[in-house]
């Protein structure tokens, strides 16, 4: 059981859906009385937010990309998800470090292991511990439907932009990530209508043991 409070990841490729029901997880959450810290990565910080403009919309090679990512990430840590834990509030963020895992190393094809020494370094917890999220929810929905409900949204960032082969790669990596912590992990399908995904966000939610402790 986590000491202190509780961070939550959302994760998958885009186009999942995951945006509404990190809205909707953080409304509950601050219904029940919690203070929720709700924010996103690459960003989070002034720093980071500079860091994911450049990440977006400028080409640039996968080590510098991967490098980019990990010291945005960094700087929020830093600033924002540890002190708030600390505190004892809620973390509920939009991307981790499996979200690297995922498009920089399986769709991209970046060294997996560079990225393990990378987030020992980053999410280094001392005394020897790496700061993981207690519970990561991924989205996972077939990458054609995915693109399909991105199609016309708006302008697509450099990621966006990617075709659905990456986005099959990336998806794999999630996959990956799961199988190396599943007790971390909670799948949800997410081509199901908002409602029923909304019920399987909270089922997760209610199957950890701490959850009873933030939403009595
Ligand atoms: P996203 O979270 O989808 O935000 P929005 O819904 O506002 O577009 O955008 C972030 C993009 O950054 C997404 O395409 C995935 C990518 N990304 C990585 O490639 N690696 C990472 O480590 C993170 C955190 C994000």
């Amino acid at each position: 059981m986590p000491s202190s409070g509780i961070f939550i990841s959302f994760e998958g490729i885009d186009g999942a859906g995951k945006s509404t029901h990190i809205e909707a997880l953080a409304a509950a959450l601050r219904a029940q009385g919690r203070t929720v810290v709700l924010t996103r990565e690459p960003g989070g910080t002034p720093l980071a937010e500079k860091l994911r403009t450049l990440l977006l919309h400028d080409a640039m090679d996968p080590l510098c990309e991967a490098l980019l990512m990990f010291a945005a990430r960094r700087d929020h840590l830093q600033q924002v998800i540890e002190p708030a834990l600390a505190r004892g509030e809620v973390v509920l963020c939009d991307r981790f470090t499996d979200a690297t895992f995922a498009y920089q190393g399986h769709g991209r094809g970046f060294d997996l292991d560079t990225l393990g020494t990378l987030e020992r370094w980053v999410q280094a917890l001392p005394p020897g511990g790496v700061r993981q999220p207690d519970l990561t929810l991924w989205f996972d929905l077939d990458p054609a439907i995915a693109a399909q409900r991105l199609a016309g949204a708006r302008v697509p960032d450099k990621f966006e932009a990617q075709p659905v082969a990456f986005f099959r790669r990336v998806a794999d990596g999630y996959a990956d990530r799961m199988a190396q912590d599943p007790g971390r992990f909670a799948r949800i399908g997410a081509e199901g209508t908002p409602d029923v995904v909304r019920e399987a966000v909270l089922g997760a939610c209610r199957s950890r043991p701490w959850w009873r402790e933030i939403a009595p």
